[in-house]
């Protein structure tokens, strides 16, 4: 099933709610890629991009952290890393996968439960704290 963006996604801070939008977006897309069964080349030109994207958009909370001092970053980091952990891990089992379609769906269901985990918990927190920030 693909990720529905609602707008229980949203945390108010303009920039990180279009870069969440957009990593559901292309998370999707790797969705759609298993469905069409689009092949191993398509598969991970677009793994590669959501692994680009992903540390672009961490980068960025962080940014508004650090410019705050936001007081559980640590926390809030030490949660990108581990997802990033989670990924590697995954896109290693892949490359050595005889079963592409459930590795590339392993790496997809894992991203988009995170992803729904984190920001309606994690990343909402931020957004309250940088609306009074400004
Ligand atoms: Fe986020
Ligand atoms: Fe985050």
């Amino acid at each position: 099933m693909k990720f529905k963006w609602t707008d229980a996604l949203l945390i108010n801070h303009e920039k990180i709610d279009n870069q969440h939008k957009e990593l559901i977006n292309r998370l999707n897309k790797v969705y759609t890629a298993i469905s069409e069964e689009q092949g191993s080349a398509a598969i991970e030109e677009m793994l590669d991009f959501l692994a680009n994207y992903v540390i672009e958009h961490f980068q960025e909370e962080e940014r508004q952290m650090d410019r705050y001092q936001y007081p559980e970053a640590q926390k809030h980091k030490g949660e990108h890393v581990a997802f990033i952990d989670d990924f590697e891990r995954l896109k290693k089992k892949y490359e050595v996968s005889d079963n592409k379609y459930q590795a590339t769906l392993d790496i997809y269901s894992m991203c988009a439960l995170w992803l729904q985990n984190h920001i309606t918990k994690v990343d909402k927190k931020l957004g309250q704290f940088l609306a009074k920030q400004s």
